[in-house]
């Protein structure tokens, strides 16, 4: 399995039309872009089945939300296998804005977890501290709780469809990043905290993608640093140039 990823998250951002040109631009570059990374784009859920069928084959499509429940009496919910029967590959889970600003909690998101493993859907599962947490040197525990109840009933197999993003809360839309080291350090420890609960196999081939104020001009050192296998890129994801520069940042 290919670790290195880009994964494009435009929030509530765009129109279809603006969606489609920057599909476009994307497809006409793709044959400078190099081959050593993967491609995904999290785009607003209305536009994700046309998108889905549009796309270049490369790039992989995700949904920004995913239902905690299956098919039912849910009004404006929509299913993981809903989005597979649409042609999605991922679903992101657990963002900060989703826990913070609409009340998603840790039970939610293990929840809308075990929809998308039990129909098939990827998971890109967000994780990440508050600053006072971080000033408070409490961010290792932070990430493990966070991850000992994400993943409570996954298993090695499921894992292959997994992809960790550790976000730091403070990171995020703030124009302030991690450094390269405490990226690093933050990145293996939950490498090591896969391989205790999983296996060394399944550590290694996870991917652990960094989130926050990732742009062209840090992503080089970031995405070299130890364990950072690419990074899950919310505004600097919104202009095509600058989304394959994050993807060249790997040559
Ligand atoms: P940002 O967002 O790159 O705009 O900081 C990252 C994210 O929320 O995934």
């Amino acid at each position: 399995m290919m670790r290195n990823l880009v994964a494009g998250n435009w929030k509530s951002n765009k129109s279809i039309n603006e969606a489609r040109n920057w599909m476009d631009e994307m497809g006409e570059a793709m044959d400078k872009l190099p081959k050593n990374v993967r491609i995904m784009v999290a785009v607003p859920a209305p536009y994700l089945a046309s998108l889905a069928h549009e796309k270049h084959p490369r790039i992989l499509i995700a949904s920004q939300q995913v239902s905690a429940n299956g098919h039912g009496a849910f009004t404006g919910e929509f299913t993981a296998d809903m989005l597979v029967s649409c042609g999605v590959d991922y679903a992101l889970v657990g963002h900060s804005e989703r826990r913070s600003d609409f009340g998603e909690t840790d039970e939610a998101v293990s929840n809308k977890l075990k929809q998308c493993t039990t129909a098939g859907l990827g998971v890109v599962l967000c994780c990440g501290e508050h600053l006072n947490e971080r000033d408070s040197e409490r961010q290792e525990e932070v990430i493990k709780s966070q991850l000992e109840s994400a993943l409570q009933d996954v298993t090695s197999d499921d894992m292959k469809n997994i992809i960790v993003a550790y976000e730091p809360i403070w990171a995020i839309g703030t124009g302030r990043t991690a450094t390269a080291d405490q990226a690093a350090e933050m990145h293996t420890f939950i490498r090591r905290w896969i391989s205790e609960k999983f296996d060394l196999y399944t550590a290694e081939n996870t991917s652990v993608l960094y989130g926050g104020s990732c742009k062209p001009s840090n992503a080089k050192e970031l995405f070299a640093s130890k364990d950072v296998d690419g990074g899950l890129i919310g505004g600097a994801s919104l202009n095509s140039g600058d989304f394959q520069s994050l993807i060249c940042s790997f040559t």
